[in-house]
């Protein structure tokens, strides 16, 4: 075991990060960690980790390996503040010294999902990151440098031209992806990088080469921590530590050369010419037992004794519960545990000034901009669809309603048609949808990785969807009003257009909002749909906005509603001024005005501009919500989790059965364990 000075470590970092931190490093412990999936009906409450301890420090590599759903994920998420809402996490985690929220930029995460834009090419996501999060003070060579220098180390100069693909595109292979992923987040060299299956998906060769690019950024002074999957022995041999997880349970933590020292010694030793890691694997995954038995069972014996000639006629199940226990007892726990102590002790430095090593605001915001830019022009279906959607529909109204005239009837044709422009283009703004809640996961895994602020991606949104926002008003704005004849002077255009901006703008961020609401594109388009539904019957044509119930509907639905402020400017903006045919030929012509207070109940004091302000002031509301949603949404959220989390474990807590006994959550385990164990969390009475 390592007994290294804390406050002597490491040499700097290479892109010009804070020289304290560097020298210092991040030190993380975890002291008895245990996660569980609560149940108080009838069901088990479930065990995910099991009472972990461990530590991870600077200049070292660290593995966690165990067989599939031992709780790799869960371990590295419970480290990195991540976990799901519907576990509870108890225990300490503690950085330097200090229990600290990891989210929201303390740590980087590569996740065993891939988010990432599907429009944009390698190299192009590598720098977009770069040019967000590298500090403003870098000059673009640098900057550019350590863009090319990470596609070498990460062997990705091939395919750096390519697209990442999405739905429409087929871009880049898993392997690819996971590298580019990989990319991204080390491109800043973080102090702390956790990995959950960085080589998935990989060949050995490259996942070699990976891993070797992530054990240089450990000796560089960084902490680095990663979940791996079955690797190779020269794999193997790449990281520092290993933490071998089974069923949530710790089978081995210390430095990774004396794991088979351990096994050995606990009496499964790894055959010579065997993967260390294929040997622990087999000792500890027992989800193939029942498989096993059925096989030894049959003449296939032979074949099976052959694959584990070390581990004798003991089950998994039996092998595991030795080498668990084995471990409690030993010197490798014992090792753990006293420089658990010494780093918990250490009230060191109190986290890394970020200021001083990210980009600047504006330099966020124009790259952020760039790349909405980028990404929203290269999808089709974020606007171009949507784009030749409107033209179509336009020029259906344009033909239906061509020419309309100053008749009577026409003034029922006016107003129909403005509804229908108003009211019912705005719709298409669902279509948007699959793309919005892309761009959410990417903004949310961004944001956790503390790539720029809410404020920032708000305003990039807006000015980014501006133009094609506006290109789709203007196209609607023109044929319609050409075609249908409105009003033949340009200005009254010019309004129409401005009102259309305004109210597809209102929808864009009422669309976003729910994006950041709901979890899925299918939950967004039925709530979306219904939105829009309320807001076009509140507009005033369907029912006139005086005949509206007063409670709710009137006040305050009508008032925040776009859709009314923007129909009232557009008829006003038709209407007014104009003089139609009376309903028996020779009476006295009716007037605009008239036809707006009387036949549409529209109030006609104040002119056609405060309308639009309106609008503005209601588009201003929406983007102030989308920003406190997005900022409050997950602190209001991680309040009540904790609220109910304490309570949750008090009610665990008074279980009898809730004790440190290694729990099995297959039935077909129990018999291994005296009766009194056997009353866990797994117990049918619980
Ligand atoms: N939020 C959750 N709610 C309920 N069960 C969960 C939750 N998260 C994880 N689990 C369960 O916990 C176990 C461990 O899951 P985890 O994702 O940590 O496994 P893993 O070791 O990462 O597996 P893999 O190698 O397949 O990625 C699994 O059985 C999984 O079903
Ligand atoms: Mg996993």
């Amino acid at each position: 075991m390592e007994n290294k000075s804390i406050t002597t470590s490491t040499s700097s970092g290479s892109n010009g990060d804070d020289e304290g931190s560097e020298k210092r490093g991040m030190y993380l412990v975890w002291e008895d960690i245990t996660v569980v999936v609560p149940n108080f009906g009838n069901g088990h409450t479930k065990r995910l980790l099991n009472g972990l301890n461990g530590y991870a420090e600077p200049n070292r590599i660290m593995a966690i390996m165990g067989p599939s759903g031992s709780g790799k994920s869960t371990l590295l998420d419970s480290l990195a503040g991540r976990l799901a809402r519907n576990v509870i996490l108890s225990g300490n985690v503690l950085l330097n010294g200090k229990k600290r929220r990891l989210d929201y930029g303390g740590v980087a995460y590569v996740t065993q999902e891939d988010i990432l834009l599907g429009t944009l090419t390698v190299r192009e996501t590598i720098s977009y990151s770069a040019n967000l999060r590298l500090p403003s003070r870098m000059r673009k060579e640098e900057v550019n440098e350590i863009v090319e220098g990470t596609i070498m180390e990460m062997g990705l100069e091939d395919c750096a031209d390519r697209v990442i693909g999405n739905w429409h595109l087929r871009g880049i292979s898993g392997g690819e992806r996971k590298r580019v992923s990989i990319a991204v987040e080390i491109l800043t060299r973080p102090c702390l990088l956790f990995l959950d299956e960085p080589t998935t998906g990989l060949d050995s060769a490259s996942a070699y080469f990976v891993v070797q690019t992530l054990r240089n950024i450990a000796h560089d002074g960084k902490t680095v921590i990663s979940s791996i999957h079955q690797p190779s022995s020269e794999l193997f041999q790449l990281f520092d530590d290993l933490f071998l997880l089974s069923r949530g349970q710790t089978i081995y933590f210390g430095p990774t050369e004396n794991s088979l020292e351990f096994f050995g010694k606990a009496g499964f030793p790894c055959p010579s010419r065997r993967n260390p890691s294929d040997h622990f694997l087999r000792c500890i995954n027992s989800d193939f037992d029942t498989v096993t038995t059925t096989i030894m069972a049959s003449q296939r014996i032979h074949e099976h004794n052959s694959l584990t000639p070390s581990l004798g006629n003991l089950s998994t199940a039996a092998i595991r519960a030795k080498l668990i226990e084995r471990y409690r007892w030993s010197e490798y726990a014992t090792a753990a545990r006293t420089r658990i102590k010494q780093i918990s002790n250490f009230e060191g430095y109190d986290g890394e000034s970020k200021s001083k090593n990210e980009a600047k605001w504006w330099k966020q915001l124009t790259t952020l901009t760039h790349r909405s830019l980028v990404n929203m022009s290269r999808d089709v279906g974020y606007y171009w669809i949507r784009l030749a959607i409107y033209i179509a529909l336009s020029l259906s109204v344009g033909t239906i309603f061509f020419d309309v005239g100053t008749s009577y009837r026409a003034i029922f044709a006016r107003g129909a048609c403005g509804a229908f422009i108003s009211g019912f283009m705005t719709f298409l703004s669902i279509g948007g949808f699959p793309s919005f809640i892309e761009e959410m996961k990417v903004f949310y895994k961004e944001r956790l990785n503390g790539y720029y602020g809410i404020s920032v991606y708000i305003l990039s949104n807006f000015l980014s969807s501006f133009p094609f926002v506006s290109m789709m008003s203007i196209a609607t704005a023109t044929i319609t009003y050409y075609m249908v004849k409105f009003r033949p002077e340009f200005s009254h255009l010019c309004y129409i257009t401005l009102d259309l901006i305004g109210c597809i703008a209102v929808v864009e961020s009422s669309m976003m909002i729910i994006a950041s609401l709901v979890p899925n594109f299918l939950m967004g388009v039925i709530i979306g749909a219904g939105y829009i539904g309320v807001m076009m019957m509140t507009a005033g044509y369907f029912r006139q906005i005086p005949d509206l119930p007063k409670f709710f509907w009137r006040y305050p639905i009508s008032y925040i509603n776009y859709g009314a402020w923007g129909l009232q400017g557009a008829f006003k903006n038709d209407l007014l001024g104009l003089e139609f045919d009376p309903l028996v030929p020779g009476g006295p012509k009716l007037k605009g005005e008239t036809i707006l207070t009387t036949m549409l109940g529209m109030r006609i004091e104040y002119s056609k501009w405060w309308d639009l302000a309106a609008v503005v002031f209601i588009l201003i509301l929406h983007r102030v919500l989308f920003f406190i949603i997005l900022r409050f949404k997950d602190p209001a959220s991680h309040f009540l989790y904790s609220i109910y989390a304490k309570q949750a474990m008090q009610r665990i807590k008074k279980r009898p059965s809730f004790r440190k006994t290694p729990s099995f959550s297959s039935k077909r385990h129990q018999t291994l364990h005296p009766l009194s164990s056997q009353e866990g969390l797994n117990s049918p009475i619980h």
